[in-house]
């Protein structure tokens, strides 16, 4: 059922999938109360750590259900960028996606907090938090009227950092009249505006193209994502601002999950949080060996003054915590800190 939406919406995007007709043969009719193929859209490459953690809950999920459920990842952005997902999602031509908090809080303003800078105080704290169902119903559920849309828990996006064509980043005076590329996100102007840059907002294939040519000096992002998009190559040097521990947010369609017969949900539910895991670990591992991997091709990674830009940034968390339901949230998940 789910493919043949992903069909109709994949001639309209224009996209060419090597989907062949046993494949789709396969997947047609098959999303019953007991089982069927979850197509998911990703945007990232084969060798990022949120795709080898999907493919791992992929063949969990099919074990353990008998082959009753199965996810279908679209990996490299092949079906659109998050924006063009995250709409496939709400209508049901994808099942699931993984989208950055970024996005998420162009549906609602309240992911904004969880994006803020020093909101979460390590990878450990924002995890612990991530994987916390008590302390996130309430945001997790907050798309569901609006949108169709569950959240099932997150990844991390490990900590942010700009990077530019020149050298030389250390205070937040040497970004004056650079333009850097930031997420189509109200915090992201917000943010690298907090730095003293000029944010550009660009979708994430733009990027590379973008430092090419010229129309942009830089962005901002994770070692991870700094060398598997190969922005490196364009833009060498990383200066460590650490301005932003991001979120990726497994986003799922909710008539699709709910869908899934009891017994099947209590074990893709188990098979998720198992996944949520096991990213971590590959992150940890993955941001170490893609900065070598960098290095040896010629990235430079710059140490900051990090008190001049804590300055700057610090208020952009105060402004989020002005709202008292705000500052309650943010205390409650200081309490989670390891
Ligand atoms: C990271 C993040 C993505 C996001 C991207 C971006 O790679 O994992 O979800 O789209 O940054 O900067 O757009």
């Amino acid at each position: 059922m789910a493919n043949l939406r992903l069909l109709s919406a994949v001639a309209a995007l224009g996209v060419t999938l090597s989907l062949t007709a046993c494949d789709i043969g396969g997947d047609q009719g098959s999303a019953t109360a007991e089982g069927g193929t979850l197509v998911l859209a990703l945007d990232q490459s084969e060798e990022h750590p949120s795709f080898r953690a999907l493919e791992d809950f992929a063949t969990r999920l099919d074990e353990e259900t008998d082959g009753r459920w199965n996810i279908r990842i679209y990996a490299n952005g092949t079906l659109g960028s998050q924006q063009d997902t995250v709409q496939m999602a709400e209508d049901g031509s994808v099942d699931m996606m993984v989208a950055s908090g970024t996005l998420l809080e162009n549906l609602n303003p309240d992911f904004a907090l969880y994006g803020s800078p020093y909101f979460f105080t390590s990878i450990e704290h924002q995890m612990s938090v991530l994987s916390d169902d008590t302390l996130m119903n309430e945001l997790y559920t907050s798309l569901e009227g609006s949108d169709g849309l569950t959240v099932l828990g997150g990844f991390t996006q490990g900590y942010r950092n700009i990077y530019t064509t020149e050298s030389g980043i250390t205070t937040p005076e040497d970004l004056k009249g650079s333009k850097l590329r930031v997420q189509e996100s109200p915090l992201m102007i917000d943010i690298v505006s907090a730095m003293n840059a000029s944010p550009t907002p660009l979708s994430y294939g733009e990027v590379y193209t973008s430092v090419q040519s010229g129309i942009i000096d830089g962005a901002e992002n994770n070692i991870v994502s700094y060398v598997t998009t190969g922005h490196y190559q364009v833009a060498p040097y990383m200066s460590m601002t650490q301005h932003q521990i991001g979120t990726d947010y497994m986003v799922i369609n909710t008539d699709s999950l709910n869908s899934m017969s009891p017994a099947n949900r209590e074990i893709f539910d188990a098979e998720w949080d198992e996944t949520m895991a096991l990213d971590t670990k590959l992150w940890l591992e993955e941001t170490e060996t893609m900065k070598q991997t960098a290095l040896a091709d010629g990235a430079t990674f710059a140490e900051v003054n990090e008190a001049a830009f804590r300055e700057r940034l610090m208020p952009v968390l105060e402004a989020n915590l002005e709202d008292p339901e705000n500052r309650e949230i943010y205390e409650k998940i200081q309490e989670k800190k390891p």
